[in-house]
């Protein structure tokens, strides 16, 4: 370890874990999550792991370890983030950050660490595929600069009413029953899940800086057929969408693009300067859906899987 430099967990005292929140907004602002996200969620992952760099006493770089969500509690790899303030960088502090994580790794039991990247930060990539790590996965995101737009007309295809979860709390089971269609069916390399029922509240419902009337539902009758879960992030500035899918039997009917209307409108109530979005490459319909909005792409969102500790 560099002199001078020490690893701190954080385990779930506030104020540790408001400097690893201030340490992701640094290093990597779209994996950005407050303390209230982070003790809000503790029970999807009770043996997640945070350690705080200091140096010489100052934090300058932050590591994490915990469970994929919407993948199975026994999945060979976990979750990792690895960050280094840019004044600090340079002086190996990223790889005793990256060995304590390989060593948490291996001390769950766990074979691989994925480590989310973006193209933006070529560093952080580069870093790791220099320690053995390569590409797993790889997402387009877009971004939607809202400045210049106006709230759209909802115009939903006929049948169809757009409401939330927020207006109509006694949907919550039927919204569930449809998210488990929608993550059931995501072209992802891996089956995803959206949890059992209280899992899938805990991440996608009663979250917080997620109001529940950014969970919007498009309904038949009451019947929930496609839904957008809308969430505030980067300290307000954005508005991201956790997801959006509709039900197999009402693709193709306008259900989405009325949907995404709607978000767009809820995004300027919110008064956020942005949306962001994220799409399998390979998610044709979806992609020209948020072309048509005007999205444009930013750099894509890389994950990077590789070994935990040897021994
Ligand atoms: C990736 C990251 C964590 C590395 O942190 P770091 O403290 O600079 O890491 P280290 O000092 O241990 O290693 C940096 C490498 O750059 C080299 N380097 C030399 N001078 C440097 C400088 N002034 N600035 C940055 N890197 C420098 C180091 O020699 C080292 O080379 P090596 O990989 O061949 O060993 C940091 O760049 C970062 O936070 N990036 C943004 C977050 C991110 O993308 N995270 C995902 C990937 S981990």
């Amino acid at each position: 370890m560099p002199p001078g430099l020490e690893l701190v967990e954080a385990g779930l005292d506030p104020e540790r874990l408001r400097v690893i929140e201030d340490l992701l907004h640094a290093t990597q602002p779209e994996q950005a999550c407050t303390v209230e996200e982070m003790l809000a969620r503790a029970p999807l992952s009770p043996d997640m792991r945070r350690v705080i760099a200091r140096l010489d006493g100052e934090p300058v770089g932050l590591a994490t370890v915990g469970r994929i969500w919407v993948l199975p509690p026994d999945y060979p790899t976990l979750w990792c983030e690895v960050g280094v303030v840019e004044g600090a960088r340079g002086r190996s502090i990223g790889s005793a950050l990256l060995a304590w994580a390989q060593v948490a790794g291996r001390e769950a039991g766990k074979r691989m660490l994925r480590v989310p990247c973006s193209d933006g930060r070529p560093e952080g990539i580069a870093f790791l595929a220099r320690r053995g790590f390569a590409e797993f996965y790889r997402m387009t995101t877009l971004e939607l600069p809202l400045a210049e737009v106006a709230a759209p007309a909802i115009e939903p295809p006929a049948g169809i009413a757009i409401t939330s979860l927020g207006a109509r709390p006694d949907l919550r089971e039927a919204a569930y029953r449809l998210a488990v269609e929608v993550y059931a069916a995501l072209p992802d390399p891996e089956p995803v899940s959206a949890g059992d029922f209280e899992e899938w509240r805990v991440r996608d419902v009663d979250v917080p800086g997620a109001p529940l009337d950014g969970y919007l539902l498009a309904l038949a009758g009451d019947e929930p057929v496609g839904y957008c879960r809308l969430y505030v992030h980067d300290r307000g500035a954005s508005v991201g969408h956790m997801m959006t899918g509709v039900a197999a039997a009402w693709r193709g009917r306008g259900v989405a693009s009325a949907l995404k209307r709607a978000a767009l409108a809820w995004a300027l109530e919110q008064g956020a300067e942005r949306m962001t979005t994220e799409n399998a490459p390979g998610n044709a319909p979806m992609l020209a859906i948020n072309r048509r909005f005007g999205y444009r792409p930013t750099p894509d969102f890389v994950e990077m899987d590789g070994p935990v500790a040897a021994g």
